[in-house]
């Protein structure tokens, strides 16, 4: 098993051509998932106790198993949050995978992690934070919104031994992703909702205000949006800014898809106070063009990240020497060096590549919302945000929408998902991937 014997050498040659032949795919087909039991009767069992050997369990890869997965970054899907990595990131995360470094502390990634930060610094310079901001690549914004979480729970838990004993509580808004109520779920802590579809310095103080002497004791984060998953809504950080500051309280900004439009000089000014903010979050997997799964957590004052998550055990003491680990910033310890092919692609291409690149998904995104303004059908519900449209085409029910959704996917022409706004079934566009073009929306358009 560990040795490159020449069938090994010869499956390389295979899997590097399939590799290829994937990447040059322009565009690549965009496929759709099978029924469980259809997967079962074309694949069958594919552990056994001697092994199918390499050629016949790539063959089941890419003959079967791979077209029942859509491909993020075909032009046309544009459901959810797509991702479309540069080509040179999908190379560099072969070359990540071959590596197999461990990025966990400096002792054993010292390179890898020199790198990392150096994408980390971008990000936190866009953002405008602290020269002495940091923190790590993590799996997702999942893990990034509970890693910052757990590290302002900790933080205010330092600050009187009354908090030892109390559950946290945290401030975060209707457009919140999913993923902040689940990782107060995994804290233990509660939420409490405020303001409408974005979230403002005077909801978060009017929220404060009212909340009774014992939960005002509780609170310990106030976590915004810079770019709501449904709708692109920028939460005020200028004005919730303020109030953290006023109320000592963690400024925890998700930026998981939204904060890649800071690299934009049309829209930077919409993220005005994120540079006040104690933790940021923006995965370059969604819309800074880097593979899964890559979501960058910094932190204005890394040391406090330190002191929360930091493990401890003897056989870890020859970390502890004072440089960078970045098992240290957020839930994790062992982990690969995922932030890499982002970096690699940015080293490659410069940040005015990455800056113009984010610019063309948002004129994309604004000749969409024109294209559905003038078409006989169609309607905006909501104004047009980041590359975020929402819109209703006049006369369907909730089913019309899912039967034309399956529809178009099954003829392979894209993926496009119904969504709710305010309780109406309409439809979404999230427009991340450069190579989206007025033709691909054109196409699904006439479909309507
Ligand atoms: C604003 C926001 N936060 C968090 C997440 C969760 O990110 P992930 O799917 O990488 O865990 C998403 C996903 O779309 C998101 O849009």
């Amino acid at each position: 098993m560990h040795q490159m014997k020449p069938d090994i050498e010869a499956l390389s040659e295979s899997i590097l051509a399939y590799a290829m032949e994937r990447m040059r795919m322009d565009p690549p087909t965009i496929d759709h998932p099978l029924p469980q039991r259809t997967l079962a009767e074309r694949v069958g069992q594919t552990i056994t106790s001697n092994g199918l050997g390499g050629e016949q369990a790539l063959k089941l890869f890419i003959d079967t198993l791979a077209p029942a997965c859509i491909s993020e970054d075909h032009p046309r899907y544009l459901a959810f949050v797509p991702t479309a990595p540069s080509e040179v990131s999908t190379l560099f995360d072969l070359v990540v995978g071959a590596s197999n470094i461990c990025a966990s502390s400096w002792l054993e990634g010292a390179g890898a992690i020199y790198a990392e930060n150096q994408a980390l610094r971008w990000i936190a310079d866009i953002a405008g934070l602290p020269a002495e901001a940091g923190g790590v690549f993590v799996s997702g914004g999942t893990a990034g919104n509970l890693s910052a979480l757990v590290a302002a729970r900790f933080d205010w838990r330092q600050k009187s031994p009354d908090h030892d004993r109390q559950r946290g509580l945290i401030i975060s808004s209707r457009g919140a992703h999913a993923s902040v109520g689940q990782a107060a779920q995994v804290m233990d802590a509660d939420i409490v909702q405020s303001g409408g579809h974005q979230l403002t310095g005077a909801d978060v103080a009017a929220t404060i205000a009212a909340l009774p002497k014992a939960d005002r004791s509780r609170l310990f984060a106030v976590a915004c949006t810079a770019g709501t998953t449904n709708l692109g809504i920028i939460d005020d950080m200028e004005g919730i800014g303020d109030v953290c500051a006023a109320e000592d309280i963690w400024f925890h900004v998700d930026g998981a898809y939204g904060g890649a439009a800071l690299a934009a000089q049309s829209t930077r000014a919409l993220f005005d106070g994120i540079e006040r903010a104690d933790s940021f979050i923006v995965d370059p997997h969604k819309w800074l063009f880097a593979p899964l799964d890559c979501c960058a957590l910094i932190y204005a004052n890394p040391e406090k990240a330190r002191t929360a998550h930091r493990q401890h055990g003897d056989y870890l003491e020859v970390f502890y020497d004072g440089i960078w680990n970045p098992s240290d910033y957020a839930h994790h310890l062992s982990r690969r060096a995922r932030g890499l092919p982002f970096w690699f692609s940015l080293a490659v291409h410069g940040t005015e590549a990455y800056a113009q690149a984010v610019e063309m998904t948002l004129d994309c995104a604004r000749e969409a919302a024109t294209m559905i303004e003038a078409h006989p059908n169609l309607e905006m519900v909501t104004e047009q945000r980041l590359s975020i449209c929402v819109f209703r085409r006049v006369g369907w029910s909730p089913e019309d929408y899912k039967v034309w959704s399956d529809a178009l996917l099954e003829r392979g022409d894209g993926l496009v998902t119904p969504t709710k706004h305010d309780g109406e079934t309409v439809l979404r566009f999230c427009i991340v991937n450069p190579r989206t073009s007025r033709k691909d929306i054109q196409l699904i358009l006439d479909t309507l």
